[in-house]
């Protein structure tokens, strides 16, 4: 699909953020492993976190709406039935991951495949921990999918140092270590994304300052019923686009706010954004808030490498602020971006060029000279199939002076299928 957004000369309104997806996943799986059946609302129905249902459901799950409610008949972690077919997991890293983790556990035969795009990513960093759990999975050349899954049994716990900042490898040991008598210690040194840890309400100890996460056989695991909150990393895009924007005042309803995922936000007050948050009673286990942004002048910001892992999705679209700040950002320690749906650091290089920014790509990061507010090239960006490289095209186009074209813009459904619909709701007028 190609999607024209035209630049706007004022953006305002309300939105309802879409369910976020990592919680969307968890919550499915998490209630699968669980003994008991789970309700949960707000589940996402964007395209990964269904990938994962379906998955779930060809494993003998019993999933269905009743009403506003998701449904989901646990069936112990020794009840998974072996799939006859592939398990597809789309375009979905994070359920290829945290599942592999989940039936090399518990000694599920299954073959788990995906697009292209996730067929081209690493999946060594979860086959090498899980095998040295005793854990059967292997790869096409040990390392891509299709992963296949042997039905042996007798995961061993290990002490793990994550070897990459990465909370869908914390996520697969862990689940798999929930298998294990012996209780599997994941070690992580820069905190990622603790969605897991905190959904399954797994203990955390301080270990001379990293984080020591134990799950084990004896762990239970927890029913899950909470309302999913709006995704923080849809919420980046409109925060950026208000921020950047001239003329703009948006207001986002029911946004997660972990503080695990909420590093853009702190990013971006950094560098001046004018942005208001009202931390509301949450109806579950995370944090949400009502978040206001408005137009802003932005000054450039060294991003602080440690804090990459908790907006490594936000990235692709901090990168479009940088472009309208005054003076020189830097993005460091972010190679990471490379293993993501597209290598990101090379997209965001066709994107920004396409608009007619300044800038100089790095092994490891980006160094962006920002124009501060200015109307960008109109230009027609290619996505690269990729959502979040789609939906930051979406927001540069918004600044331009005219029309830009979105190339396969329907990728945006991966974790925002209304994104489309929404840009359109805050365009008030053509510029
Ligand atoms: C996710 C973790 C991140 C993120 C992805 C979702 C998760 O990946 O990029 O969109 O739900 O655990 P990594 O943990 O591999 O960085």
């Amino acid at each position: 699909m190609r999607q024209t957004v035209h630049g706007t000369g004022r953006l305002e309104g309300r939105l309802e953020l879409p369910p976020d997806k990592s919680i969307s996943h968890r919550a499915a799986m998490f209630a699968a492993l669980a003994e008991g059946t789970s309700r949960v609302q707000n589940f996402s129905d964007a395209d990964d976190p269904q990938s994962t249902l379906s998955c779930l459901k060809q494993l003998g799950v019993n999933i269905q709406m009743e009403g506003d409610l998701l449904r989901i008949d646990g069936v112990g972690r020794n009840g998974f039935t072996a799939p006859e077919r592939d398990l597809d997991c789309g375009n979905s890293g994070t359920t290829m991951r945290l599942m592999s983790g989940i039936l090399a556990g518990a000694g599920v035969a299954s073959r788990l495949v995906g697009d292209s795009s996730l067929s081209r990513r690493t999946m060594r960093r979860v086959i090498e921990p899980l095998r040295e759990m005793g854990g059967e999975i292997d790869g096409r050349d040990g390392e891509f999918a299709p992963l296949v899954i042997g039905s042996g049994r007798g995961i061993r716990g290990i002490r793990y140092p994550l070897p990459i900042a990465s909370a869908q490898l914390k996520s697969a040991v862990l689940l798999a270590g929930l298998f294990g008598e012996k209780p599997t210690e994941v070690v992580e040194t820069v905190p990622s994304r603790d969605h897991t840890e905190r959904l399954l309400g797994l203990p955390v100890e301080d270990m001379d300052g990293k984080r020591m996460i134990r799950s084990s056989l004896e762990h239970p695991v927890p029913l899950q019923q909470y309302r999913v909150p709006g995704d923080f990393s849809a919420a980046a895009f409109w925060l950026v686009a208000g921020a950047v924007h001239p003329d703009a005042e948006i207001h986002l309803s029911g946004a997660g706010i972990n503080p695990t995922r909420i590093a853009a936000l702190h990013v971006l007050q950094e560098m001046g954004a004018d942005i208001e948050i009202r931390e509301m009673e949450s109806k579950g286990p995370e944090p949400v808030a009502e978040i206001t942004v408005r137009s802003s002048s932005l000054k450039a910001v060294r991003l602080d490498p440690s804090l990459i892992p908790n907006c490594i999705d936000e990235l692709p679209v901090l990168m479009v602020a940088m472009a309208f700040a005054e003076g020189r950002s830097e993005i460091t320690g972010a190679a990471e971006l490379r293993y993501k749906e597209t290598d990101r650091l090379t997209a965001m290089e066709s994107l920004l060029a396409a608009a007619g920014e300044r800038f100089e790509q790095r092994d490891d990061g980006i160094v962006i000279q920002g124009r501060g507010t200015h109307q960008p090239d109109i230009a027609e960006f290619e996505s690269e199939h990729d959502h979040r490289i789609a939906m930051a095209a979406g927001v540069i186009s918004l600044m331009a002076d005219g029309a830009s074209v979105v190339r396969n813009a329907e990728s945006a459904s991966i974790s925002y299928p209304q994104f489309w619909e929404d840009l359109q709701k805050l365009s008030k007028s053509s510029s």
